[in-house]
């Protein structure tokens, strides 16, 4: 099954351990063989995530990256951590892991959104880590990856090679089941996925939708439903290729949500540049009168720097490197509003806090009023 190349890596010292881990995953998954990737992208890096345990293993890993590998966000902004109330201790573990990783040949993205920086290509192979992100690249752009872990992705990263099975193989990328879609596509996501998991839903939309709702429905599925792609007619790349599946389902996006937040936080998955400019619309020079945090990642905060200022001018922070759900930051409020599905199931699950449920106009809304 391993070609020449490949047998070699397992006995060269430097791509020795994550090539096994790659065959052996192989092998629970009956790969016939291995294929090259073009990008990989790993998570599992903010400290609060991995601990003391995981900053171990990955003392222990050697090598160099052998394709460009991009990184999850940390648990603070790595210039703004004092500012997120991030304490000396936290922040010296974060610096090492993220320093590891440098070393190792990673680019410090520290972005869930590697797709606006790695740029995949239609039916390139991928290894990415982030399940937000999978479901956008198999979606949207038509690129092939499975959902990887942290670990299996850094081995994709380290040997350039992924096992050959589930969505790189062409055949088990067919839709599963119809489901005519209206409403929030954030909530859309968050109910197919808790209806349908691990299915692939073919989407009818009652409207046009933006990129920017696609990228919130993606992050929905992946976390409520662990799905890792889906179509919509007429939009998404592969919707034509395959048998339109013959069930169909409905669902609205509509979800009644509500406490008193003390913490308004937008943008998970990180926003884009359109992303923050709409948010600059939506304030519409009013002043903030409650926390309003938004995040996204250095390479769009960079591209955006006059957006942000004046979006800081009306009292928000625009916090990059990191997220509501990654940092333990937002754990000192009691509850927080997002526009994300994602969000409205880790928050409470991962840090405990409540969460209150608006579309990115009625978050605005709640954080000047
Ligand atoms: Fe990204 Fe954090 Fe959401 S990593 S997808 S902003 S939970």
């Amino acid at each position: 099954m391993l070609t020449e190349e490949e047998e070699k890596m397992l006995e060269n010292e430097a791509t020795r351990d994550c090539m096994k881990i790659v065959v052996a995953l192989a092998k629970v998954f009956d790969a016939e063989k291995l294929v090259k990737i073009s990008s990989a992208h790993i998570s599992g890096v903010s400290y609060d995530n991995i601990g003391d345990e995981g900053l171990d293993w990955l003392r222990t890993i050697k090598g160099k990256v052998a394709v460009r590998t991009t990184l999850n966000p940390a648990g603070m902004d790595l210039d703004r951590w004092e500012e997120m109330g991030i304490g000396e201790d936290f922040y010296r573990k974060q610096m090492e892991i993220i320093e590891i990783f440098k070393n190792l040949g990673v680019e410090i993205t520290l972005t869930c959104t590697p797709y606006y920086i790695l740029e995949p290509k239609f039916g390139e192979h991928l290894a990415w880590a982030e399940s937000s992100a999978v479901v956008y690249a198999n979606s949207i752009i038509g690129a092939r990856t499975n959902r990887e872990s942290g670990i299996s992705a850094l081995a994709s990263a380290i040997t350039g090679r992924t096992p050959y099975y589930g969505l790189h193989v062409k055949e088990n990328r067919a839709p599963t089941v119809v489901v005519k879609a209206s409403g929030d596509l954030s909530v859309v996501g968050y109910k197919a996925g808790l209806e349908l998991p691990g299915e692939i839903p073919y989407f009818l939309f009652d409207r046009r939708v933006s990129l920017d709702e696609l990228k919130l429905l993606s992050a929905s599925l992946a976390a409520t439903g662990n799905i890792a792609m889906f179509h919509a007619e007429g939009i998404t790349p592969e919707w034509r290729d395959f048998e339109k599946p013959s069930e169909t389902i409905e669902i609205e996006g509509k979800i009644e949500k509500g406490c008193e937040a003390q913490l308004i936080a937008i943008g998970c998955p990180h926003c884009s540049k359109e992303e923050l400019e709409e948010i600059l619309r939506l304030l519409g020079g009013r002043r903030v009168k409650r926390e309003l945090w938004i995040f996204t990642s250095r390479k769009i905060a960079e591209k955006s720097g006059e957006i942000i200022r004046k979006i800081e001018e009306l009292g928000a922070k625009v916090f990059k490197d990191t997220c509501m759900v990654v940092s333990p930051a937002t754990e000192r409020f009691e509850c927080v509003m997002v526009n994300s599905g994602k969000a409205l199931e880790y928050l409470p699950k991962k840090r405990g806090i409540e969460v209150a449920f608006g579309n990115l106009k009625s978050c605005i809304e709640a954080a000047v009023n």
